[in-house]
């Protein structure tokens, strides 16, 4: 079998010959958050199951395409739906995409992601920005073998969201008129949802919202230093001494209703990345 940098380089071959090379900014869509599509002029969009070495599709993913196209003058690679643990990828797998998109020479990574809020002050429909994150998903990406070109074997995450991009957000939200709440992200492997004992123990140890994505990627993002910044939607309130039943129609119901405003500043953010 081919090893990960061959598979690496295989892929960002084929997507070499549609111009996927001249995109300087990648973007991971979360669930329920396609909305930015709509700000992309599209040359050339592939569903997952048809580029080389991207995971097998499952329900979850099998809509999933790569996007690329510009927004303003800014050329794009965007990932309509991502891969989760949960569907039975490995870690590898899930973060291959952002492996490519790096082999491609994207130079900034945003993110977006579906999670319930803990801390009190966030209700549904906010948008939160990734201050720093918890990971409790059963390993990391970077375990087994790790090839010098991917960065260092024990890679820093004092600082794994960058600065800089941040701030953009946070300035782009601030001229809206809607600032972003910032906030501490676990991710946990799912695909269940949380006891009232789990929101408890979560929030105990320094989280502010929840969710089953992101940090994966952000952990790969680092290790082959790339620029990432993550923004979450809450989608439910976890107040464990309050809890109500929640479904993922629920969860995507209100994903959807903030996704426009998400859209508009990822948009925005991206024109200032040019
Ligand atoms: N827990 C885990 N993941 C989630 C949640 C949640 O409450 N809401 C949206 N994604």
């Amino acid at each position: 079998m081919d090893t990960l940098l061959q598979q690496i380089d295989a892929t960002a071959a084929y997507l070499r010959q549609f111009n996927y090379d001249q995109a300087r900014v990648g973007i991971v869509l979360g669930t329920g958050l396609g909305e930015l599509v709509q700000h992309i002029q599209v040359e050339k969009s592939i569903p997952y199951h048809e580029i080389p070495h991207f995971p097998e599709s499952t329900v979850e993913s099998h809509t999933g395409q790569l996007i690329y196209g510009r927004i303003g003058n800014v050329k794009v690679i965007a990932m309509q739906g991502r891969f989760h643990y949960y569907e039975g990828y490995t870690m590898q797998q899930i973060t291959f995409p952002i492996r490519v998109m790096k082999a491609l020479g994207i130079q900034r990574l945003l993110l977006s992601n579906a999670a319930g809020g803990m801390n009190p002050a966030f209700k549904k429909g906010d948008l939160v920005l990734l201050d720093d994150h918890i990971s409790l998903q059963p390993e990391s990406p970077l375990r087994g073998l790790n090839a010098p070109a991917f960065g260092p074997r024990f890679p820093d995450m004092s600082c794994p969201y960058d600065k800089e991009l941040s701030a953009l957000l946070q300035q782009t939200a601030e001229a809206s008129g809607r600032p972003l709440k910032k906030g501490v992200y676990v991710s946990v492997m799912g695909p269940n949802l949380e006891t009232r004992a789990e929101y408890r123990f979560l929030r105990m140890i320094g989280a502010d919202m929840v969710g089953m994505s992101t940090v994966p990627e952000v952990i790969v993002a680092n290790q082959v230093q790339l620029p990432c910044a993550a923004v979450s939607v809450i989608t439910d309130e976890c107040d464990p001494d309050n809890l109500h039943p929640v479904s993922i129609e629920e969860i995507i119901a209100v994903a959807g209703k903030a996704d426009q405003h998400l859209s508009n500043i990822f948009a925005a953010v991206v024109q200032q990345l040019g």
